[in-house]
């Protein structure tokens, strides 16, 4: 079924040892699995690394926080991911750290080529310091005021109220996330790559079918912009690999990242007998994929081809781009429980679901893919339980009591057979080409047809009449063995699920090539449950473990020290989302203590025409009789709310650190009850 046995090294995008593995990292770690699972099954021999990335000021800031190391810190992270990747069946053939001798040799290998060739410039660049840390801040760890629209704590790279991007130094009023200070401009030395040396291979090698399409089309918008030298070093203090003949000068995290795909190989290949130049020399006739998130192409397209290329190694076969992982058409947020960790994810449902979910939405593109809840539960119900595994329960219980076990000599329905057998060509070109839905797809649409064949032969039926048997065995046989075709089918998503049909049918580990044959004049094992639905309640859990969860720290986010680390800013809203906050002036009626109540006082509020009920927690810092009378602000058009004393009909604004520094708002003169507050 195969042509050549091929070698190939497939790696996904490294993750950050400075937070937890989560959906969002999940559908690459997933997309690539799958690939490297298929590849295998077809025999080729296929290599997947991986590594946690572990240097950068992220990394050295969260550890300091913590009193530890970075070493003990990415140790622990490591184990962590490790244990997520194995409990999602993400089998890596290594994973590696970018903290390994491994990797510090080939980075100084590669550095000090490019510098003997000319490719390193020195220079001095002007940076922000933090002059009480005594340290340089990357963009993200300078907050301040956008000099656009004046927004308050934006990043030092961009606003994210006004999209506007500017430098550091353009901010108002900036400080230093890391201590507060206000950060001073210094001077340093920094060394360059210069990547516009390899601008006419790039630009070769960007439409040489290397990159999809929507990739290179991207990537001529940065090459019509020109390509810019590339600062790769840091200084002192940082987490990270000190320059050759460069004391206090580190390689930046970005450089030796993509090294550590090489350097967890080499780690494989010194374990074993496989030969590292081998596979990684120029013309090596192995085939190299790197799998990302498309916020990561210009590191892979452009920075990387130049630098393997610059330092004689080979260049990747292609780089496999996917976009971004929203959960119920937006963002993963907080706030809303949808910024779900691995390990919460397995803390309530089983992790095939979302292998096969994401499978279902898998193209070979860069669009985004929507984990919609609702959809989930609904798909992985009816196409895996309700379809799939339903074929099995179905026919499964006749063979085993009726027949000892045992599957008829021949196949009952030549043709549908040959359907199914057939189909593993296209299926086994939809996972070549990353079309996972199209795969996915076809193996339901075979499911749908195996149902059929039940349904029209009704084995329920045939097992009323005694004479009948051998037809009652030959039909089960049928569907048993359009059973295990769809389970062979689906295997590089499914392992778990493939594993325990394998045991049932009492089969050695499927291959591509078993598709071509049936499975006849066998005994297979007692059937046991496979796969259970997945439970709406069991998803609800999960959201809400996830709202609980809110101290951990998003990875591709900067560690930020001072009160967002712990409270992060919630997502964006827009300003129509603002404009339905309906502000009103209200009269403070009465105002009374409740009982048992140790935050809330009860206020009656008049807006003029009507009177509203609310509950406020202001009493750490007002007394009934100070409130009695006032004129204050509230949320008119909040739905009411029913609290442990009663109902809520909207919410007085206050604000303050707290106790008894908490302060409602007082409208001052003209103010009247029910007039809107602009
Ligand atoms: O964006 C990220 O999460 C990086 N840690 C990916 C690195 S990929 C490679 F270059 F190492
Ligand atoms: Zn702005």
């Amino acid at each position: 079924m195969q042509d050549k046995q091929r070698q190939i090294l497939v790696t996904s995008a490294l993750p950050y040892a400075n937070g937890s593995i989560h959906i969002g990292h999940l559908l690459e770690y997933i997309q690539t699995d799958i690939w490297v699972r298929y590849q295998k099954m077809q025999g080729h021999t296929c290599y997947y690394i991986c590594a946690d990335d572990a240097h950068g000021t992220p990394i050295m800031l969260r550890a300091q926080k913590e009193g530890i190391s970075p070493e003990t810190l990415i140790e622990r992270i490591s184990d962590e991911h490790q244990t997520d990747f194995k409990d999602f069946s993400v089998k890596f053939d290594n994973f590696h750290s970018t903290h390994s001798g491994e990797n510090q040799r080939l980075a100084n290998t590669i550095y000090e080529k490019l510098n003997e060739k000319g490719h390193i410039n020195k220079r001095t660049i002007k940076q922000a310091y933090d002059p009480e840390k005594e340290m340089f801040l990357p963009d993200r760890f300078i907050r301040g005021e956008c000099p656009k629209c004046g927004t308050s704590d934006q990043y030092g790279d961009s606003c994210e109220s006004c999209g506007a991007t500017y430098n550091p130094t353009d901010l108002k009023n900036p400080v230093s996330a890391v201590s507060g200070a206000t950060p001073i401009e210094k001077e340093s030395e920094h060394y360059f790559f210069k990547l516009s040396d390899f601008e006419e291979m790039l630009h070769k090698w960007t439409r040489a079918g290397h990159l999809q399409v929507e990739v290179t089309n991207k990537l001529d918008e940065w090459f019509e912009a020109g390509l810019q030298e590339w600062d790769i070093s840091r200084d002192k203090p940082y987490f990270g690999f000190e320059i050759p003949n460069a004391p206090g000068k580190y390689f930046y995290v970005w450089l030796d990242a993509p090294i550590g795909y090489l350097a967890s190989f080499k780690n494989l290949c010194d374990k074993t007998e496989l030969n590292f130049d081998e596979w990684c020399k120029v013309g090596s006739d192995t085939e190299m994929y790197h799998f990302i998130g498309k916020d990561i192409i210009y590191f892979h397209a452009l920075f990387w081809p130049a630098i393997l290329e610059g330092s004689g190694f080979r260049k990747p076969s292609a780089i496999y781009a996917h976009g971004f992982l929203t959960v119920d058409g937006q963002k993963m947020s907080k706030s809303r429980g949808t910024f779900i960790t691995a390990r919460t994810y397995l803390n309530h449902l089983n992790p095939e679901c979302l292998r096969y979910y994401f499978a279902a939405k898998l193209g070979a593109g860069v669009d985004d893919i929507d984990l919609n809840l609702e959809d989930f539960t609904a798909r992985v119900n009816s196409d895996l339980v309700g379809k799939v595994v339903n074929i099995a329960s179905r026919c499964s219980g006749f063979i085993k009591k009726r027949f000892a076990g045992k599957l008829s000599a021949s196949i009952h329905d030549e043709a549908l057979f040959k359907i199914i057998v057939d189909a593993n060509k296209n299926i086994a070109n939809a996972y070549e080409t990353r079309e996972y839905s199209k795969a996915m797809r076809e193996i339901m649409t075979l499911a749908d047809k195996a149902n059929q064949y039940i349904d029209d032969h009704k084995p329920w039926v045939i097992a009323k009449e005694k004479v009948r048997d051998e037809e009652l065995q030959s039909v089960c046989t049928m569907g048993i063995n359009c059973f295990r075709l769809l389970i062979l089918y689906l295997k590089p998503v499914l392992p778990v699920l493939a594993a325990k049909t394998e045991s049932f049918l009492n089969i050695a580990p499927m291959q591509w090539q078993d598709a071509a044959s049936a499975l006849t004049d066998h005994e297979i094992n007692k059937f046991k449950p496979l796969m259970t639905r997945v439970e709406k309640e069991h998803v609800d859990a999960m959201v809400e473990e996830s709202k609980e969860d809110l101290n951990v720290s998003e990875t591709r986010q900067a560690v930020l020290t001072g009160p967002l680390a712990d409270d992060p800013i919630a997502d964006e809203i827009s300003f129509e989302d603002f404009m339905k906050v309906d502000l009103r002036i209200a009269k403070i009626v009465k105002a009374e203590h409740i009982e048992g109540a140790d935050k809330l006082l009860q206020l009656t509020l008049n807006l003029g025409d009507e009177t509203r009920n609310i509950f406020a927690g202001i009493k750490s810092a007002y007394a009934p009789e100070d409130l009695e009378g006032k004129l204050t602000v509230m949320v008119a058009n909040l739905a009411p709310r029913k609290m442990r004393f009663g109902l809520s009909e909207g919410m007085v604004l206050a604000a303050g650190p707290g106790g008894k520094d908490l302060f409602i708002l007082h409208p001052g003169k003209g103010a009247e009850p029910g007039m809107k507050v602009k």
